[in-house]
């Protein structure tokens, strides 16, 4: 580099006075300086986002989750090789049970497999990107030295700026908040206060096939069924499904090996009775959900296999007149969710005396089905992507960007205290949630987003 840095600009001009006639005076300028690379830094600001992208949680998630399958896969195989030597009678073990132990060792090696396949991918990823910010680093150094004009240095001290101004601003937000309690609702944890980033996060069985669904677990399962997990995917139109899939277990979801298989409503898809919309759920082993082509809750008896119906009151909006929406876009067929807490079934819709505003149902599971008490909220159903109930309070979402979903509503059923500013941030894996369901029994919240699944952790006081 020829120059010094740390001249003053007008320092580098070098002024030649030339020998012209007497009257007039010619000044040439000089310009030794050297410009300074903008190209140069908006290559290294694009690979340095590239390499933002890169680093993204997915990498490890998958590997906490295929490590948490790996755990409950070994915890089964354990179990089962010890009832498999209580069979043992000196001379034979019992055929079936061999099998049951052949068939896990296979999930297990799967398992270890898909393992051992991310471990690699992600030892490349983390080389990759040493090197990447090696030359990084390599170029602004490089940069530095051009950089009389400050640009870099003005640039870092305004994002320095940007962020101490969000921080600010944040802060502002909280002090705003009221300082009242929340309300406690009849929640035996406690209230429910945060929650935590993904702890779950699968393609699951069928990579990027459906991108309408839901899944999660049955609050009360039948007995020797507790680890069991449940998918429903709109396999026809984003709009139908005619059959719930079992899982009996995690990592058998993780890794797509359903052992029980589809429980099928009816051969055709769609018939009356057809699953229509993605806000599912499973409660003592029955499936709720909104009935193809009507403004009722049908209720699939997966023992049984039969139907029944609960008639929604007049003037409920159905076949997507009443759905869940963001700023740019309604989610189709999402007039009616479900949800479960400790209490047990809810369904949560809207009617035009309601006026589009988000009105909330108990439902009473006798035989046949009954509508129990109904609350109104003030919070309008198409200003919200999603609702869940936690021990009979219930909450709303938003769409904030791709990245976050806001916990921004509550609805105390036991109070009646509606809250619009509970801002609890959903961090999200994918665009769009597309279910959200809350599970008493291990207190996660499952979310179905754009074909993946996700569940967090809700955290309590
Ligand atoms: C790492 O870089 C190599 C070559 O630059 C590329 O082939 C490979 O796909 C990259 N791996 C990852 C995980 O990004
Ligand atoms: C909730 O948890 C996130 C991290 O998971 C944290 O950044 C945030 O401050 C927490 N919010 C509250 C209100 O505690
Ligand atoms: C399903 O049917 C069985 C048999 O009639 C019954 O015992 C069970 O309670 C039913 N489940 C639900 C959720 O109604």
């Amino acid at each position: 580099m020829k120059l010094l840095t740390g001249f003053l600009l007008c320092a580098l001009l070098s002024f030649t006075q030339q020998a012209v006639p007497r009257d007039k005076c010619l000044c040439e300028v000089t310009y030794v300086e050297q410009t300074f690379p903008h190209d140069k830094l908006s290559t290294i600001e694009d690979s340095a986002s590239k390499c933002n992208i890169n680093v993204t949680p997915k990498m490890p998630l998958e590997l906490e989750s295929l490590l948490l399958g790996l755990d409950q896969r070994l915890l089964q195989l354990k179990e089962d090789v010890s009832e498999l030597e209580k069979e043992d009678d000196g001379e034979l073990y019992g055929v079936l049970s061999l099998q049951v132990i052949e068939n896990e060792m296979t999930d297990i090696k799967q398992l270890i497999e898909r393992l051992s396949r991310t471990t690699v991918e992600s030892q490349h990823l983390t080389t990759n990107i040493t090197t990447q910010l090696k030359d990084l680093k390599t170029g602004m150094e490089e940069l530095e030295k051009y950089d009389t004009m400050h640009v870099v240095k003005s640039r870092q001290a305004n994002q320095h700026l940007r962020a101490s101004l969000s921080q600010c601003r944040k802060g502002t937000t909280i002090d705003i908040r009221p300082t009242q309690p929340y309300p406690q609702g009849k929640c035996p944890y406690g209230q429910f206060l945060n929650i935590t980033g993904p702890r779950v996060y699968t393609a699951g069985e069928y990579p990027g096939s459906y991108a309408y669904g839901a899944w999660g677990r049955d609050p009360k399962p039948a007995a020797g069924k507790e680890s069991w997990y449940w998918l429903v995917m709109l396999t026809s139109s984003n709009r139908f499904s005619n059959y719930v899939r079992l899982y009996n277990s995690l990592s058998a979801l993780i890794v797509g090996k359903s052992g029980p298989g589809n429980i099928q409503i009816h051969s055709s898809n769609p018939a009356t009775n057809t699953i229509q919309g993605p806000n599912t759920v499973m409660y003592r082993e029955a499936l709720y959900y909104n009935c193809y082509n009507q403004d009722a809750v049908c209720r699939f008896n997966l023992t049984t296999k039969t139907v029944s119906t609960l008639q929604l009151p007049k003037g409920t909006r159905y076949n997507s007149k009443g759905n869940f929406c963001h700023l740019d876009e309604c989610y189709p067929y999402t007039d009616l969710d479900l949800a479960t807490d400790e209490s047990g079934v809810w369904v949560i819709y809207t009617t035009k005396q309601d006026f589009g505003d988000i009105v909330l149902s108990k439902i009473e599971e006798g035989d046949p089905l009954t509508l129990g008490q109904t609350w109104r909220t003030s919070v309008y159903k198409q200003a919200v992507t999603n609702t869940f109930m936690v021990c009979g309070v219930f909450y709303a979402t938003r769409y904030i960007s791709k990245d976050l979903e806001e916990i921004f509503y509550s609805f105390d059923t036991a109070t009646g205290v509606e809250r619009f500013n509970i801002g609890i941030f959903i961090h999200k894996m994918s665009t769009n949630i597309l279910s959200l369901n809350y599970s008493p029994v291990d207190n996660m919240l499952y979310a179905y987003s754009d074909s993946k699944m996700v569940s967090y952790m809700l955290l309590f006081r």
